[in-house]
């Protein structure tokens, strides 16, 4: 198993692991004009981790020059337990340490019990202070 950067040339086999991973939400900004946008924005952030050929896992990772973000954590249901969703979380989060990006958020579904339980014992704190709002721009 090998944890490499994300190329746009994953983007099928990561685009069908979001889609088989049940707590990963997938819409419009997941297409590939988008991940290309996204991946060109936020260079060397995403990662993949692969066995055999097969993407196995996938992170994406970006930041806004302040704070870092997280989106679409997905371990495959036959790799999980391994350490391989940490790995992935520990090479964005190296990243953006290297950039002097001192703190990253992650959009998580209230309904994902189970993602949220690894969050949790990942260390990762609730901001029950907040409420993620959402408004289309075009
Ligand atoms: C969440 C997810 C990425 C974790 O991947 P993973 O490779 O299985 O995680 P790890 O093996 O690195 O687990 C790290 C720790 O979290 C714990 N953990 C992982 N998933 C857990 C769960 N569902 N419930 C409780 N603990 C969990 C592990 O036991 C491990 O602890 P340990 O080191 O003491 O054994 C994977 O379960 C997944 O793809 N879930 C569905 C998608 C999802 O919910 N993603 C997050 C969306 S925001």
């Amino acid at each position: 198993m090998l944890i490499r950067k994300m190329t746009l040339k994953d983007h099928a086999q990561v685009l069908a692991l979001w889609r088989n991973t049940k707590g990963i939400g997938t819409g419009d900004g997941d297409n590939k004009k988008e991940i290309n946008s996204y991946l060109k924005r936020n260079p060397g952030l995403s990662f993949v981790a692969v066995s055999d050929k097969r993407i196995i896992g996938a992170v994406l990772c970006g930041h806004d020059g302040r704070r870092g973000y997280l989106h679409h954590l997905a371990v495959a249901l036959d790799f999980r337990s391994r350490g391989i969703g940490t790995s992935l979380v520990n090479a964005c989060l190296s990243g953006l340490n290297a950039l002097g990006i001192a703190k990253c958020n992650i959009f998580v579904y209230k309904s994902n019990i189970s993602g949220r339980k690894f969050w949790k014992k990942s260390g990762w704190g609730i901001r029950t202070d907040l409420l993620v709002l959402q408004k289309k721009v075009s």
